[in-house]
């Protein structure tokens, strides 16, 4: 359904980010409904991915976003984003980032320590503001992911653990620049046994129930993002499971009447809108194995070096016999690999590869390692034309 224009790819110069926005679009209509089905409210996590015209899409779908450092709030405001629509969490919020934020008026800063708590009542007092806090929380929920995209057990750096929520509450209710307005999670990444949000929803509730005994009701819960996609067979569940996870959340989580929801989606939103395009340099005989030599490497998508993240590669021009390669990237590491063993058909220099599921934690981490250019985008709405 959601088909590559490969004859529109002949002519690009490798590598490159290919956005098929009609999938966005798809992906951000599915998910509305179920927002609107349960009043909630969606930040998207600009993390995912800042390109703007895919934060255009989403802005125009009616998200909100969700920020990690003030650039981020810079970027999202610049793009056309309200500032009372802006989430923004961070373990390291850093002065001038959360003063920034303070004067845009942004809906919540998802605070990860008393400390941090602290600094921003004293900045907002000397603004003449009062800062909307939110707690982030560390659960301690194994949100069964890889451990470098788990945030949410106590080891984790991330929130505030629940028997700091005295002092936390105590710094916040003696000043007058500080507002409590929510209850913030986050506890992980590429979530895909999704009990673990039932957990969640658990857990949102008996910690509810700590600020509840205190006469604090807070008006919002924000559950963050997590969801995880398919990247094994992306072509085949292009959508991620939303029924599924919605129906979870909507039947274990314990909203009280004035209270709103919110998530943070990103790599659900963006993952398998985003292609990286690349061509075979060379096939070079290896013992007992063949290595397709990309134009594509780890400094255009990280993922696999940095979290052993796979990521469906597919020969898009050849359909040749059925022949097996290590599928390795140009960069001088020996981690520059995309996938071994792998059976593709027959493969040889000038083939167009696409690498799948890149949208999200993509492009948006790629660096100039080995001084390479950084890989372009093009978007499906453009090739067309
Ligand atoms: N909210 C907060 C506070 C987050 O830290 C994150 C992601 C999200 C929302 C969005 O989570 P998502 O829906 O995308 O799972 N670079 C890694 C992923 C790092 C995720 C960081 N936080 C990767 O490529 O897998």
């Amino acid at each position: 359904m959601y088909t590559l224009p490969i004859e529109a790819f002949k002519s690009i110069e490798t590598p490159f980010y290919y956005y098929d926005m009609d999938l966005l679009r798809d992906t951000l209509n599915i998910y509305n409904s179920h927002l609107n089905k349960h009043n909630y409210v969606a930040h998207y996590a600009v993390k995912a991915n800042a390109e703007k015209p895919i934060m255009d899409e989403i802005r125009k779908a009616g998200f909100g976003v969700d920020c990690v450092s003030g650039n981020e709030v810079k970027l999202a405001i610049k793009y056309g984003f309200s500032p009372d629509k802006i989430v923004y969490a961070g373990v390291g919020k850093s002065d001038k980032e959360i003063k920034a934020a303070l004067k845009a008026g942004i809906y919540a800063f998802n605070c990860e320590s008393v400390e941090e708590i602290k600094v921003i009542g004293e900045l907002a007092k000397s603004m003449g503001k009062v800062a909307h806090i939110s707690i982030r929380v560390n659960p301690d929920i194994d949100a069964h992911t890889h451990k470098y995209i788990s945030t949410g057990k106590k080891e984790d750096k991330f929130g505030i653990s629940p028997w700091m929520f005295e002092d936390v509450l105590n710094v916040i209710q003696t000043s007058n620049h500080l507002e409590l307005i929510g209850l913030h999670f986050h506890i992980g990444s590429q979530i895909t046994e999704l009990g673990v949000f039932k957990t969640l929803c658990q857990r949102v509730e008996d910690l509810q129930k700590w600020f509840l005994d205190r006469d604090v009701l807070v008006e919002s819960l924000d559950l963050g993002g997590g969801l995880g996609v398919d990247y094994v067979d992306p072509v085949g569940n292009p959508i991620a499971k939303f029924d599924e996870y919605f129906d979870i959340i909507s039947k274990n989580l314990i909203v009280r009447p004035g209270q709103s929801v919110h998530f943070e989606p990103g790599r659900a939103i963006v993952a398998q809108c985003g292609t990286l395009i690349s061509r075979v340099l060379y096939v070079k005989k290896g013992k007992g194995i063949k290595f397709a030599i990309l134009d594509a490497g780890m400094n255009d998508l990280i993922r696999p070096a940095l979290y052993h993240a796979h990521h469906k590669i597919d020969n898009l021009t050849s359909t040749g016999r059925k022949l097996r390669y290590d599928v390795v990237g140009p960069v001088c590491e020996s981690s520059d690999f995309w996938d071994k063993k792998i059976v593709l058909p027959e493969t040889n220099r000038g083939d167009l590869i696409a690498i799948r599921s890149a949208g999200a934690y993509g492009q948006v981490m790629g660096m100039r390692y080995n001084q390479r250019d950084l890989a372009k985008a093009y978007y499906s709405d453009d090739l067309k034309k």
